[in-house]
């Protein structure tokens, strides 16, 4: 995975949690990168550190998490040759990474009454977020938000701007979310599960809508999702999660035609029908993923794992290696 050609590169992020009852290591080297205007898949099952990736590149992990690693990023008016900035090096509460979220990079979450106050007008919090990081004035703003509800499909613009999150239903939330996120023109957007609240056929409009935007604004989507199906829809590049590692990397058609981690097999094989279930439950896998805190050592998948040899895989971790041009994968099975 190495070149400089990066909009953003994550290298050997540790994102722990340092509980009473021990370090919770949510997330545990992770290292990616993602390149101008390219989709990167992020998946996994509930609980395996989607989240928590997301959330470390913003700076939004809350106490008694602590990021470790490198998240460097290209800003958007630095030429290529400039030093990246590392965002893992910043104060999460400081004015450098205020201004890096929304701005460069934008986040969309599951469930958008989280984002959006329930006290205010969504064109206020739209206007709100351009205020903050373009020069332009109220009356500007305005226009502005309008232009964005009307780009992602908002049915009357004018006077949906001046409606309340509850007076619209599940999917045009989740389209003034979007407008919201990329009112400022990030150059990389973070969309987690996105669509997993909304029914079957609103999911695939959103899934269209965010496949437009892309193109027609040239940016980066990291798409988190615990559904394998969606990602096929949404993106080249596939990271898959298991225990806070990526277990498996490779391009979208790599990941459906020759997987070769036993835990993406088991993905792939329990891919539910889009909008049937919020959460994927793995029948072709024993067991759950357990919490990540005093793990055994060795393979982090071995205690499910139907082709684990013993002695080798709950011995040591495996590797991350290039099995194959471009495929990378985290398995005694491969090295
Ligand atoms: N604020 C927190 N404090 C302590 N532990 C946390 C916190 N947030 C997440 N975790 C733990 O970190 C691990 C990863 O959680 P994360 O939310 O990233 O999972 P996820 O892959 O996004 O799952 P889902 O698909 O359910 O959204 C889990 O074991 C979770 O319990
Ligand atoms: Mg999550």
């Amino acid at each position: 995975m190495e070149n400089n050609n990066f909009l953003l590169k994550i290298n050997n992020l540790k994102t722990y949690f340092y509980l009473d009852e021990g370090i919770l290591k949510a997330v545990d080297g992770v290292s990616f990168k993602i390149e101008k205007e390219k989709v990167l898949g992020l998946v996994g099952e509930s609980g395996c550190g989607k989240s928590v990736t997301a959330q470390s590149i913003l700076r939004i992990v809350p106490p008694p998490g602590k990021v470790e690693g490198k998240i460097l990023l290209h800003q958007k008016n630095g030429s290529a040759k400039k030093e990246p900035l590392d965002l893992a090096k910043l104060d999460p509460q400081g004015k450098k990474i205020r201004s890096i979220r929304g701005k460069e990079i934008a986040m969309i979450f599951q469930e958008p009454m989280t984002s959006f106050s329930p006290l205010h007008t969504i064109g206020n919090q739209i206007m709100e977020a351009i205020l903050l990081h373009q020069n332009v004035n109220k009356q500007e703003a305005r226009v502005l938000a309008i232009d964005m509800l009307d780009k992602v499909g908002m049915s009357n613009p004018h006077r949906r701007i001046d409606e309340y999150p509850h007076q619209l239903s599940g999917g045009m939330r989740q389209r003034g979310m979007i407008a919201m996120a990329l009112s400022c023109n990030p150059s990389i957007l973070i969309a987690d599960e996105p669509t997993t609240a909304l029914d079957v056929t609103v999911q695939a409009q959103i899934l269209e809508l965010m496949k437009d935007l892309q193109a027609k604004f040239g940016m980066s989507i990291i798409y988190i999702t615990h559904n394998l199906g969606v990602i096929a829809e949404m993106s080249e590049e596939v990271a898959v999660m298991y225990l806070g590692r990526i277990v498996e990397y490779a391009s979208v058609d790599d990941i459906f035609d020759s997987p070769l981690h036993p835990y993406t097999k088991a993905l792939l094989k329990s891919i539910p029908k889009v909008g049937k279930k919020a959460k994927v439950r793995l029948d072709s896998i024993k067991g759950t993923v357990p919490l990540p805190l005093d793990l055994p050592p060795g393979c982090s998948f071995y205690a499910r794992c139907g082709q684990a040899k013993e002695g080798i895989c709950n011995k040591d971790t495996p590797p991350l290696l290039e099995a194959k041009e471009k495929h990378w994968v985290r398995c005694f099975l491969y090295t």
